[in-house]
């Protein structure tokens, strides 16, 4: 049934570089999956845990030198420069090309070479899209399983259309005779790297998460954010949230924030104001696609979740420890003595003993965390309790609002609303996060991290902002956007807004902005809450408090201003003449 020419030539081709010891084609059955867990568990990449604690799921310790996304090692290779942009490591496509072949040549010797086909987003949605990965790791392919829809069925789909091409290697071939060891990788080279031009993927000499799992941040947002450029839709680092209001009436927010700045915790949010519930769509990357209606329709194009374990708790998010306590897989936690996982913050009691992610005896006392900090859940999104009914809707769900938030323990509001869709993209530019005490660098440096996609934007994001304003041309009904900031800090260091669940008061305001019940107060960044107008009830939160995390400190704005002008100017000829445009009429109000 594997007609598809190209995919048959693509296939043939790798083969003939990598010199697998064999090829296997995934199916996405059940059986497949149980057999690249044995795999995992034979080579000692896994271990299973305690039945009674977390049904069929295992452990997986990864080598300490492949615990995160190597964004030094992430290339977009295109035919020019200047479309890569400041924003991106650049190596061009000719040159990069030989290197690769010279690194993929024989790295897949004494292995097995898996077909991947997936899709992107429900099989079949105008807004998904079908790519398929070569690896040669079991933990990619279990992983994938989970991530995606895979297998037949996309093949089925996919007949002689195109599809991205992802692949990947661990980079560590096996001669003969030669023992494997439990996470191969390849240490001294890595290259995650990607032809925006002819839309591939090559990936190369790790095995963890983003670098390795070549549908999301490879494909879900660097090629499909220049797909989505030169097709007239956006491909986006955001949450997905439904919520539906005490009278029933149902509405659905975008909402980007940069890694680990709470994207999962937003998503499946529990609140705690009476009368509101919260579902989830996706919790990290968003498509959208303008509908008949002039609106924008967004898909998760994944099918599990990726998700921090550190900080994950009962307290702090009850769904997604619901959604990982059977059928998943997790990297890089502590073991406890009784099979099961642990990481910091999920008890409030630190466990006497431990196995920490090396495999190290640990307790209280070892003076090291016990997970990695970067330590994650892979779980079905099927799973999750608060999963909501649309969340496989091929046809998307509209969007009412979209909100930009980093992490900012000073100067940015809990909210502001943008003007317009220009102002909101001019709001998305300059978001960013603080640099703490316990890194290398200046305190307090701020650190831009656009609409949360610098690592992943795949081309020049000056381009991207274009991209972006170009929307007010494209449709008559678009989001309201607005800047958010739960991370203000006051002068002991303690958060001055209690997050979480309570970040539903914020989104309740917003859904009184979208009805036109309240209204804002005109500032020189933007649209602020009345401080009346956020409901606190039960909330320790007294007024002075909300009025300093909805005041506009002029001066600290005016110093941001100027760091945010050099910032843009490092653009170029490229910047978008409307990003200075708003950034001088915010400079004007400061002024006034
Ligand atoms: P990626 O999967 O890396 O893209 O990240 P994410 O955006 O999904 O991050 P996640 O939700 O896992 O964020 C985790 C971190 O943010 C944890 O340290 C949380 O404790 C913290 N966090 C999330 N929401 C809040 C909040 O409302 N207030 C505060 N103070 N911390 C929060
Ligand atoms: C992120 O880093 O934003 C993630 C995790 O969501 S990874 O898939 O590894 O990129
Ligand atoms: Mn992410």
């Amino acid at each position: 049934m594997k007609k598809n020419e190209k995919l048959l030539g693509w296939v043939k081709r790798v083969e003939a570089m990598c010199q697998p010891d064999r090829v296997r084609w995934c199916d996405g059955s059940q059986g497949e999956y149980d057999e690249m867990i044995r795999l995992m568990l034979q080579s000692g990449t896994a271990r299973k845990l305690a039945e009674s604690k977390r049904p069929n799921s295992y452990l997986i310790w990864s080598d300490p030198a492949d615990v995160a996304r190597v964004e030094d090692r992430t290339f977009i290779c295109s035919e020019r420069e200047e479309d890569a942009g400041p924003n991106n490591n650049w190596r061009a496509p000719g040159s990069m090309r030989e290197t690769l072949t010279g690194c993929f040549t024989g790295s897949m010797k004494g292995r097995t070479m898996y077909v991947i086909p997936f899709s992107m987003g429900p099989v079949g949605s105008r807004i998904a899209q079908i790519g398929v990965q070569i690896t040669d790791s079991p933990y990619v392919v279990a992983n994938m399983r989970i991530m995606t829809r895979m297998g037949q069925k996309v093949l089925d789909v996919l007949g002689n259309s195109v599809f991205v091409p992802c692949l990947h290697s661990v980079g560590a071939p096996l001669q003969k005779g030669q023992r494997d060891v439990p996470w191969p990788c390849n240490g001294e080279n890595k290259y995650i790297v990607h032809f925006p031009e002819t839309r591939e993927i090559w990936s190369y000499g790790s095995g963890y998460g983003g670098n390795a799992l070549l549908g999301k941040k490879c494909f879900a947002l660097r090629i499909a954010s220049v797909m989505a450029r030169d097709e007239g839709w956006l491909a986006e680092h955001m949450l997905i949230l439904k919520m539906t209001n005490p009278e029933g009436k149902a509405r659905f927010i975008c909402g980007a924030f940069p890694s680990a700045c709470g994207k999962t915790n937003l998503a499946m949010l529990n609140p705690t104001i009476d009368g509101w519930k919260v579902e989830c769509i996706g919790d990290d990357i968003a498509w959208m696609k303008f509908g008949e209606d002039g609106r924008l329709y967004a898909i998760n194009p994944e099918a599990g979740f990726f998700g921090v374990a550190p900080g994950t708790s009962m307290r702090s998010n009850p769904n997604a420890m619901a959604s990982f306590q059977e059928n998943s897989l997790f990297t890089n936690c502590a073991l406890t003595p009784d099979g099961d996982v642990w990481w910091e913050e999920m008890t409030d009691e630190l466990p006497p003993r431990l196995t920490d992610w090396r495999g190290n005896d640990w307790t209280p006392k070892s003076g090291s965390p016990a997970s990695h900090p970067n330590a994650r859940f892979t779980a079905p999104a099927s799973q999750c309790p608060v999963i909501a009914p649309e969340w496989e809707d091929p046809r998307g769900v509209p969007i009412s609002a979209i909100l930009f938030g980093g992490r900012r323990a000073t100067v940015v509001p809990l909210v502001n609303e943008a003007r317009d869709w220009q102002h909101g993209t001019f709001l998305g530019s300059i978001m960013g996060s603080e640099k703490t005490a316990a890194a290398a660098g200046e305190v307090g440096e701020l650190r831009l991290d656009p609409m949360a996609m610098l690592p992943f934007c795949g081309y020049n994001m000056a381009d991207y902002w274009a991209h972006w304003l170009s929307f007010t041309d494209r449709a008559s009904n678009l989001p309201l956007i607005y800047h958010v900031n739960w991370f203000r800090k006051d002068a002991d260091g303690k958060f001055m807004w209690p997050g979480f669940g309570d970040n539903m008061r914020v989104i309740e305001w917003i859904t009184k902005r979208c009805k036109g019940e309240v209204g804002v107060t005109e500032t020189a960044i933007g649209g602020l809450p009345h401080p009346a107008d956020i409901n606190v009830n039960g909330l320790d939160t007294d007024l002075a408090t909300l009025e300093a995390l909805l005041d506009v400190d002029r001066e600290a704005w005016s110093e941001e201003m100027e760091q945010i002008r050099k910032y843009l100017e490092g653009y170029g000829d490229r910047l978008p003449t409307q990003m200075i445009v708003e950034l001088d009429k915010v400079v004007a109000a400061l002024a006034d």
